[in-house]
């Protein structure tokens, strides 16, 4: 597909499928006015994370990854009342951003804001997650699988962002760290029974992409990781 179809439809499916939302919009535009780069995920995506939240009935979500809370909202909505959010963010002044979006969009009260890295916060989470969204630096992408297996519940979610991007997942060598740690957290998922996973390419507003779809398998409880 040439460039302008594919925005095309990026564009038709959105308007016709996700529609204007203001405090999503919101959201876009306090982080880009707070200078945060705009990598959060597409509408389309967004969305689609909060309808698979909801087709398990997630009660309690786990985000690896805030920036300035919009993928974070679309998850907020899907726990419903009394739901959970746990999102981790290394940055203090995204997690800044990310608390007032929340705020403003009426789900902060469901979301906790855990500030510091992955490897640090994750070890003292409390299990029992239903959905994980892995989504911060590709590098960490198999520590964050095999803590989102140990905090899971068997037949829980896990999704992974950006595993494609643009296609250096096959076009570069081990010199490209961030691809490489999307390529060992896919070998990861493939390997350990844990896991058992599938992906997706995404071409949407934010170019060529994908994402990784995983079920937590009874493994997981039996490990004892
Ligand atoms: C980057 C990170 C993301 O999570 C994303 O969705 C797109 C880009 C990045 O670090 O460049
Ligand atoms: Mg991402």
């Amino acid at each position: 597909p040439t460039p302008a179809v594919w925005r095309r439809v990026d564009t038709y499916l959105a308007e016709t499928l996700v529609g204007h939302d203001a405090a999503l919009e919101a959201a876009v535009h306090e982080q880009d006015a707070a200078g945060l780069p705009a990598i959060e995920v597409a509408p389309l995506n967004g969305k689609l994370l909060h309808l698979l939240a909801r087709a398990i009935g997630a009660r309690r979500v786990l985000e690896i990854g805030t920036l300035g809370g919009y993928s974070t909202i679309w998850l907020a909505r899907a726990v419903g009342d009394g739901g959970e959010v746990v999102t981790i963010e290394a940055e203090p002044a995204h997690a800044a951003v990310a608390r007032g979006n929340l705020d403003r969009a009426g789900v902060g009260e469901r979301v906790r804001i855990e500030i510091g890295r992955g490897a640090d916060v994750l070890p003292g989470l409390e299990p029992g997650f239903d959905l994980v969204f892995i989504d911060a630096d590709k590098q960490s992408n198999a520590l964050y699988l095999d803590h989102a297996a140990r905090l899971s519940r068997p037949g829980a979610l896990v999704i992974v962002d950006n595993v494609v991007r643009s296609g250096r997942l096959v076009t570069t060598d081990e010199s490209d760290e961030q691809a490489e740690g999307v390529r060992r957290g896919l070998a990861l998922l493939a390997a350990d029974p844990r896991f058992e996973a599938t992906a997706l390419q995404t071409l949407d507003a934010k170019g060529w992409d994908g994402i990784a779809v995983a079920i937590v398998t009874d493994a997981a409880s039996r490990s004892g990781s």
